[in-house]
C-alpha cells in the first residue's frame, strides 16, 4: 500500500498552481454530454474521480477526445441521445459523479447500475434516490448503498423539495432530473452550498432562476454545448493555503484558483484564526470567480466556527483540523455530523490521525474539538481518504519527527501530481509504494 513519509524542517515558499475544480469538471462533463453540439473544456481535473465520468459519458454513447493535457472535447449527443450502457458504470471513489449520474439516469430510456470503490460502496445514496422517487423515478439501492439499480423509462414530474441535508450533489441531481421532468422543479436548501449546478446550467442555455436558496429548474428545450474553462480547486489550494499560514518561508501565492463564495468558507475561518490571506488579480472563468491567493506566516488562534460556515468549507475541514492543531488554544468545530460519511468519516479518521501526532483532541457526535499544540511524528492511517493523506503531509511542517501516511493512493482521485507540488514548495515528502 502506498505511503508517504514526510520529514520535518520543511518549510513553503513560491508561486503555484493547482490541478482543475474536481466538482465543475464532473459537471462540465455531464451536461456536455447531454448538450447538443461540441463543448470545449480547458483546466480539466484528469483526477481519477473525473476519469470515472469521463469514462461513464463514454459508456453511455458519447464522443468524448483529449487532445491535450487539461483539455476534453464532447460532443454532445442531445438531452435524448444517450445510449444504455454495456455493464456497469464505475464511479470509483467518485461520490458526486454516482450521485449526479443518478438524476440524469432516472430520466433515460434504459436500465443502468452504478457501482464504485469500496469506500464509495458504504456512503449513503437514499438522500437522492428518495427525491428522485418521488419524482416517478425506479430507483434502488441496497440498504441505502450502491449498487444503485435504475430502471429505465419512467416519466417524471417536478417536484418541489426541501432538502432536509444541506448537499450540493443532491441538489444537483434533483435539478438534472429536473431537466426531463413535467413542469418545474425547486430545490429549497437549508444552507447554501456549492452552486456549480446553477451556474453551469446557465451557460449551457437552461432556464435555471436561483434566489435565497431556493433553486428552480424548467425542463428546456436544448441544451447548447459551449466553451467550460475548470479554475483551479480551492479544494486543492487549500492544502496549500494552510501550508502558508503554518510553515511559510515568505509569502506563498496560489494563482488562478475558483473562489465562488460557496467554496470559500475556508478563507473566513482562517482569517477568524488570524490568518493573513489576501485575493489578488480578480477575474472571471465563465460563470466562475477566479483570483489568487496571497497567504503569508501568521500565529493562529484557536476559534469556534460559526455553523453557518461549515457547508462552504465542507472538504476542508481536513485541512483546517491542521491548522486548528498548530493555533494557539482550543477550536470547536459543531455542525459537521456530514464529515461522517465523506470519502472516510473524516471526524473519526482525522481524530485518530490528531491522536497520533500528539494533539489532543475530543470527538463530538457532529465535529471534534482540538487542543492547539507542539505536533510529534508518528503513523496516520489515512484510510484511503486522499484529503486526510494530504493534510497530514501538510501537518510535517510543524512536527517535530517524521510523519508517515499509509493508503495515500487515493491521492491521485483528485489532487494528481499532489507529491511533485509539494516537494517543489518545500514539503519534504517521500512516496513508498
Ligand atoms: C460536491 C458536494 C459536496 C462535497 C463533494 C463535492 C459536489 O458533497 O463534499 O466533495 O461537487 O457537488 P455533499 O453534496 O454531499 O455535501
Amino acid at each position: 500500500m502506498a505511503r508517504f513519509v514526510v520529514a520535518p524542517g520543511g518549510q513553503v515558499a513560491g508561486r503555484l498552481r493547482v490541478p482543475g475544480d474536481k466538482s465543475i469538471s464532473h459537471r462540465a462533463l455531464m451536461f456536455a454530454a447531454i448538450a447538443s453540439g461540441r463543448t470545449r473544456v480547458t483546466g480539466f481535473l484528469e483526477g481519477e474521480d473525473c476519469l470515472s465520468t469521463l469514462r461513464a459519458v463514454a459508456q453511455l454513447g458519447v464522443t468524448v477526445q483529449r487532445p491535450s493535457p487539461g483539455e476534453v472535447i464532447v460532443d454532445g449527443v442531445g438531452l435524448h441521445g444517450l445510449r444504455g450502457p454495456q455493464g456497469v458504470l464505475d464511479m470509483g471513489n467518485a461520490g458526486t459523479a454516482m450521485r449526479l449520474f443518478m438524476g440524469l439516469l432516472a430520466a433515460q430510456p434504459f436500465d443502468s447500475e452504478l457501482v464504485g470503490d469500496a469506500s464509495l460502496m458504504r456512503r449513503p445514496m437514499e438522500r437522492v434516490a428518495k427525491p428522485l422517487r418521488s419524482m416517478g423515478a425506479r430507483i434502488e439501492t441496497v440498504d441505502g448503498r450502491p449498487p444503485v439499480r435504475i430502471r429505465g423509462g419512467a416519466a417524471l414530474q417536478g417536484i418541489h423539495y426541501d432538502m432536509p441535508v444541506a448537499s450540493a450533489q443532491v441538489k444537483s441531481a434533483v435539478l438534472l432530473a429536473g431537466l426531463y421532468a413535467q413542469g418545474e422543479t425547486t430545490v429549497v436548501e437549508p444552507a447554501v452550498t456549492r452552486d456549480h449546478t446553477e451556474r453551469m446550467l446557465q451557460g449551457f442555455g437552461a432556464e435555471v432562476l436561483a434566489r435565497g436558496g431556493t433553486v428552480t429548474v424548467r425542463p428546456p428545450a436544448r441544451l447548447e454545448g459551449t466553451e467550460v474553462a475548470v479554475p483551479g480547486d480551492f479544494s486543492s489550494a487549500a492544502f496549500f493555503i494552510v501550508a502558508a499560514c503554518i510553515g511559510a518561508r515568505e509569502p506563498v501565492v496560489i494563482e488562478g484558483v475558483g473562489v465562488n463564495p460557496t467554496r470559500t468558507g475556508l478563507l473566513e475561518m482562517l482569517a477568524l484564526m488570524g490568518a493573513d490571506l489576501r485575493l489578488v488579480n480578480h477575474r472571471t472563468a465563465g460563470a466562475e470567480p477566479v483570483a489568487d491567493i496571497e497567504v503569508r506566516p501568521a500565529r493562529l488562534r484557536g476559534v469556534r466556527v460559526p455553523e453557518r460556515l461549515v457547508p462552504l468549507a465542507i472538504d476542508e475541514f481536513p485541512a483546517f483540523f491542521v491548522a486548528a492543531a498548530c493555533a494557539e488554544g482550543e477550536t470547536l468545530v459543531t455542525g459537521a455530523e456530514e464529515l461522517r460519511v465523506k470519502e472516510s468519516d473524516r471526524i473519526a479518521v482525522m481524530a485518530r490521525g490528531l491522536d497520533a501526532v500528539g494533539v489532543r483532541n475530543e470527538v463530538l457526535p457532529d465535529g471534534l474539538r482540538i487542543e492547539g499544540g507542539p505536533l510529534g511524528g508518528g503513523v496516520v492511517d489515512s484510510h484511503g481518504d486522499h484529503r486526510v493523506a494530504m493534510s497530514f503531509a501538510i501537518a510535517s511542517l510543524r512536527a517535530s519527527a517524521a510523519i508517515q501516511i499509509r493508503d495515500v493512493a487515493n491521492v491521485a482521485t483528485s489532487f494528481p501530481g499532489f507529491a511533485d507540488l509539494a516537494r517543489a514548495v518545500g514539503l519534504k515528502l517521500h512516496e513508498r509504494p
